[in-house]
């Protein structure tokens, strides 16, 4: 047996360089959002990499900017998303809105309505930042 330990150490010291190497100098962590930069993407007219329509050719602000009536207002969309889902938190559904719109649909809108490709059209970062955005409208 203790002919064993030893090589088996020299392993988990060589493997603990290894991940420190990789692990070490980039920030490789999760994708933080920026609210700035995602409100100026939500309020831009066309998005992502096939240039769609951005958010706003559907989404009005509120109830002085238009009606609701291709999308669900923007104000207030933290607050709903706070309960929208049972066990979701807002940064959750927001996110799960934009990537997967139609795992839940809001009431009073049909299902395939919202833009269906952000996920493969926009990066990591920029959805991020929408949700970091969007969850300062209380
Ligand atoms: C083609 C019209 C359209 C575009 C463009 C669009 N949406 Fe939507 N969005 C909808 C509709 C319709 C719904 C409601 C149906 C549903 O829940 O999927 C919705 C729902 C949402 C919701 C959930 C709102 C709530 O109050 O629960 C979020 C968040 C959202 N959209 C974000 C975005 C963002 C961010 C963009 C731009 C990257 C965007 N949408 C672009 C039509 C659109």
């Amino acid at each position: 047996m203790r002919k064993m330990f030893s090589p088996f150490l020299v392993l988990v010291v060589v493997a603990s360089f290894v991940l420190a190497a990789c692990g070490g100098g980039k920030s490789d962590g999760p994708v933080v959002g920026n609210a700035e930069a995602g409100k100026k993407l939500y309020e831009s007219s066309t998005l992502g990499s096939n240039s769609a329509e951005g958010c706003v050719s559907c989404h009005n602000y509120d109830e002085a900017a238009g009606e609701a009536d291709k999308a669900p207002y923007t104000a207030g969309t933290a607050a709903r998303a706070e309960s929208a889902v049972a066990g979701m938190s807002a940064e959750e559904y927001i996110h799960e809105s934009i990537i997967t719109p139609d795992a839940y649909v809001v009431e009073g809108f049909k299902e395939g309505d919202m833009y269906q490709k952000w996920q493969a059209e926009l990066s990591e970062q920029q959805i991020a930042d929408l949700v970091a955005y969007l969850l300062t409208e209380k």
